[in-house]
């Protein structure tokens, strides 16, 4: 054998015992983030201690009506986010990072496809399997990163949340978060969900730089609320003082098990998930709600790729048939990323709102990462 091909041999086992196995390793690891936003004032805020009157400030919204803001405030602080990290086992130093983000009343364990079937719903195992390394946070006032000294309507708003996965993703490449992820990445993947998706945009428009691809599931420039506006909401802590005792009234979250199924889930997928789905669901906050609003600009700012991916059946984003879908996801390029040349859009039919945890996930997982394959990995830095 020449030495070429000797390397080449070598190469080509390297990489196949590095991106064939599911073999990776995760820890639940805490990140201590300094941030500041400027976040907005709300003409009218609901009395804290009334559960009705934090559920009218949302309702408001839904009937088209964006809560009227009086300025804005300074947020500052050094707050405390859960997140799961993992690493491929066989790839200890993976060049790029996958920075998952959920949606509203989700958490950090949909990246995890909520405990079921890893080979079939967890990301991170996907993700991992094909060489990246990947961060699955907490966003403020969800999940572990709760505490009930923080705001619901006046500090747990998308404007933090920005300010704090700026602060993640520059420690990330610096070294700066060393001491949690024990080491520095080249390239950065903002993948989010849903209004993880919202906060992803938002990011790549205030911060270009930050981020190398972008991932945004969930979502789309023409939503529907219909289901969502119509469902009860309740306060968490009124419905599961067990759970949410410790946040307020302003941490709100469906009441129904039918709707909250119908919102997130069509077509094909295992009902067991559905109804674990709705028994361990997380909230959304009245700031969350609230300030929405604001970040439902074009990213304006952002050149780099975008990769959209939205189930057919995802009742809040798309609409049957799967040619009605591809049509709004192609609006969504021109909409909301009006400086991007690489756009495109994949949209998983029997598919509804929670796409990793379909039938579809493994087959989406294959396209999704074969796209940021030919974009942002590149070369491994072996
Ligand atoms: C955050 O922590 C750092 C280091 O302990 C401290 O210097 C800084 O003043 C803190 N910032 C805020 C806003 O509390
Ligand atoms: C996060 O979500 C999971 C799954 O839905 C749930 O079991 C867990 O209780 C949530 N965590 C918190 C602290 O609410």
């Amino acid at each position: 054998m020449t030495r070429v091909s000797t390397f080449l041999s070598w190469l080509s086992a390297a990489l196949l015992s590095g991106f064939n196995g599911s073999d990776h390793t995760c820890s639940e690891i805490i990140l201590r983030v300094a941030a500041t936003s400027q976040n907005v004032i709300f003409a009218k805020q609901p009395d804290p201690t009334n559960e009705q009157a934090n559920l009218d400030f949302v309702a408001d919204l839904w009937k088209g009506s964006p809560p009227e803001l009086a300025g804005t405030t300074e947020v500052t602080g050094n707050f405390t986010l859960s997140a799961t990290y993992c690493l491929p086992k066989s790839l200890p130093n993976p060049p790029t990072l996958q920075i998952l983000v959920h949606g509203i009343t989700y958490n950090k364990t949909i990246w995890s496809g909520l405990g079921f079937s890893p080979e079939k719903y967890n990301w991170h195992n996907h993700a991992n399997t094909r060489g990246y390394a990947t961060l699955a946070i907490d966003r403020l006032g969800h999940g572990l990163s709760s505490s009930p000294d923080l705001d619901p309507l006046l500090t747990i708003q998308p404007q933090l949340h920005l300010e704090i996965l700026h602060q993640i993703i520059s420690g990330a490449r610096s070294g700066g978060l060393h001491v949690s992820l024990g080491k520095k990445f080249n390239r950065i993947i903002f993948t989010g969900h849903s209004y993880g998706s919202l906060l992803g945009a938002a990011t790549a428009n205030k911060y270009p730089l930050d981020i190398d691809a972008l991932v945004l599931t969930g979502f789309s420039t023409s939503p529907n609320f219909a289901t969502v506006a119509g469902a009860k909401w309740r306060s968490a802590p009124a419905i599961e003082p067990l759970r949410f005792g410790h946040r307020g009234h302003g941490h709100i979250t469906m009441s129904d098990e039918t709707e909250r199924t119908d919102s997130s889930y069509g077509g094909r997928y295992d009902r067991a998930i559905a109804a674990a789905d709705f028994k361990y669901g997380d909230t959304v906050t009245t700031g969350e709600f609230g300030a929405m609003f604001t970040m439902l600009t074009p990213a304006a700012g952002y050149k780099g790729p975008v990769l959209v991916v939205t189930g057919v059946d995802d009742k809040a984003n798309c609409a049957t048939p799967a040619e009605k879908c591809r049509e709004i996801l192609r609006k969504t390029g021109d909409e909301f990323f009006p400086n991007v040349r690489d756009y495109e859009f994949i949209a998983p039919q029997e598919t509804g709102h929670n796409w990793m945890v379909h039938e579809s996930a493994g087959a989406t997982a294959g396209r999704v990462h074969d796209w940021l394959d030919r974009r942002v990995r590149g070369k491994v830095e072996l």
